[in-house]
C-alpha cells in the first residue's frame, strides 16, 4: 500500500461568492489553477440540482482547461448521469442531495438504495469514470459499496469534525475501523467534509486513506491568508501527519 496522500481541493464556494453578485468574479476555474500550483492533486466540484454554486459552464471550462483530474460530485439522478457521461471526468463521487440542505448532510444510503444506484454505477464505469460513493463509516454501507462495484468510498468526516471530546474520539475510531476494512473489500478509501487545520491530522494519519477532499475551510481561510497559503499549510499538515504516523508504526 502506497503512503501517498492526495489532496483534492473543492472549489464550490468560490462559485458561491461569485454567484452572490451574479458576475464572473471570483472564477472557480482560476481558483482550480491556483490550487494546482499550491500542491493540490485534484479538483472537486459539486454540480447541484439547484446550481447554487458550480454551474454547467464551470464544469465545461474545468474539463477543457484543467491539468489535474476532476472529481465530479453528483446526485444519482438521470440529469447528472447524462452530464457526467457527456464530460467524462476522472471520477464521479455520488452523494445524497436534498434541495433544502446547506451542505451534504449524511452519507449515501448505498445498502437501502442499491437497486437504484446499480445502473448509475454501471453506466459511469462503462464510460471509464472511476466511481466513488460518499458514505458514513458504517460497515453495512461499505459492504454494499463493494458489492455494487464502486472503485472508491469517501468516508464522511462531517460528524467527526462537529463533535468534541470523547464523542469525536469515538467517531474517529469508527472512521479508522472503516478505513481499515476497505483493503479487504477491494475499495480505495478517501475521506472528507468539514476538515480544517485543527481536524485534518488524525484523519490524514490513517494509512489506508489515499485522498482527502477539502473545500469550505480552505476557501474561507483564503480570505485571510490567500488560497495558495491555505492550501500549502493544509498540504504540509497532511504530510506531517502521514510522516509522523509512519514513524510511529515503524518505531
Ligand atoms: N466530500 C464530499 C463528498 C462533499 O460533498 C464535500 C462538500 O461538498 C466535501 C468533501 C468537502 O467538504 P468541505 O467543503 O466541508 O470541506
Amino acid at each position: 500500500m502506497s503512503n501517498t496522500l492526495r489532496l483534492g481541493v473543492n472549489i464550490d464556494h468560490v462559485a458561491t461568492i461569485r454567484n452572490a453578485r451574479g458576475g464572473v468574479h471570483p472564477d472557480p476555474v482560476h481558483a482550480a489553477k491556483l490550487a494546482e500550483k499550491a500542491g493540490a492533486d485534484g479538483i472537486t466540484a459539486h454540480l447541484r440540482e439547484d446550481r447554487r454554486h458550480i454551474s454547467d459552464g464551470d464544469i465545461e471550462r474545468l474539463m477543457d482547461s484543467l491539468e489535474l483530474p476532476l472529481n465530479l460530485e453528483m446526485a444519482a439522478t438521470d440529469e447528472m448521469l447524462m452530464i457526467a457521461l457527456r464530460h467524462g471526468p476522472h471520477a464521479a463521487c455520488i452523494v445524497p442531495e436534498k434541495r433544502e440542505e446547506r451542505t451534504t448532510e449524511g452519507g449515501l444510503d448505498v445498502a437501502g438504495g442499491f437497486k437504484a444506484l446499480e445502473p448509475v454505477v454501471k453506466a459511469l464505469k462503462d464510460k471509464g469514470i472511476r466511481v466513488s460513493l460518499f458514505v458514513e463509516p458504517d460497515p453495512k454501507q461499505l459492504e454494499a459499496s463493494a458489492k455494487l462495484g464502486a472503485d472508491i468510498v469517501e468516508l464522511h468526516t462531517g460528524r467527526y469534525c462537529e463533535l468534541e471530546g470523547d464523542d469525536r474520539a469515538n467517531e474517529l475510531k469508527r472512521i479508522i475501523d472503516a478505513a481499515q476494512s476497505t483493503d479487504d473489500l477491494g475499495l480505495e478509501c478517501h475521506a472528507g467534509h468539514g476538515l480544517t487545520f485543527d481536524t485534518v491530522m488524525p484523519v490524514a494519519a490513517i494509512p489506508n486513506v489515499m485522498e482527502l477532499n477539502i473545500g469550505h475551510f480552505l476557501i474561507g481561510e483564503a480570505i485571510f491568508s490567500g488560497l495558495d497559503s491555505a492550501i500549502r499549510r493544509m498540504r504540509s499538515l497532511m504530510d506531517k501527519a502521514r510522516t509522523d504516523a509512519r514513524g510511529e508504526r515503524s518505531a
